[in-house]
């Protein structure tokens, strides 16, 4: 179905929660990947938002994506307890294995980057999750295990 009306879809049977606003966006991201550019005005119509204040709460969570992702989604964990564990280095070697920065995709459409913040693993930072799986206490090989297997 064409994006405006599976928004509206969407916005018309999640309204009525309280702080229906993040709700409509998850639902949205998974319908479609991604949160679509011409789904903010649907969405701020229904609501009573502006745009600029849709637009912000998109941008402002980092679980939001403006643009479809590749095939494999392969997260980092950015929040403190990983970043005490080496998180910086290894983001730093992902970025470079893959070529890309965060929030980026590999030209072949086969990875796309992103930062997390804590995915519940402290106590075995640093993690990753790669398509919804979360590991553990990821070392260099662990890392480029991951990311050939995302490239696969
Ligand atoms: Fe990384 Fe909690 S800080 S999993």
């Amino acid at each position: 179905a064409d994006v405006a009306e599976r928004t509206l879809a969407i916005v018309g049977e999640l309204k009525g929660l309280e702080g229906p606003l993040l709700p409509i966006l998850h639902e949205i991201q998974d319908e479609f990947g991604y949160v679509p550019e011409e789904c903010l005005p649907v969405i701020a119509r229904e609501l009573n938002l502006s745009r600029a204040e849709v637009y912000g709460v998109v941008t402002f969570y980092h679980d939001f994506r403006n643009h479809p992702a590749g095939r494999h989604v392969l997260k980092l964990c950015r929040a403190e307890a990983c970043q005490s564990m080496g998180g910086d280095r290894l983001a730093e070697r992902a970025k470079a294995l893959l070529g890309i920065d965060f929030h980026e995709t590999t030209p072949d459409g086969a990875v796309t980057l992103e930062p997390v913040y804590c995915l519940g693993l402290c106590s075995c930072s640093p993690s990753a999750m790669l398509d919804g799986e979360v590991r553990g206490r990821v070392d260099d090989a662990e890392l480029e295990a991951l990311v050939a297997e995302a490239r696969r």
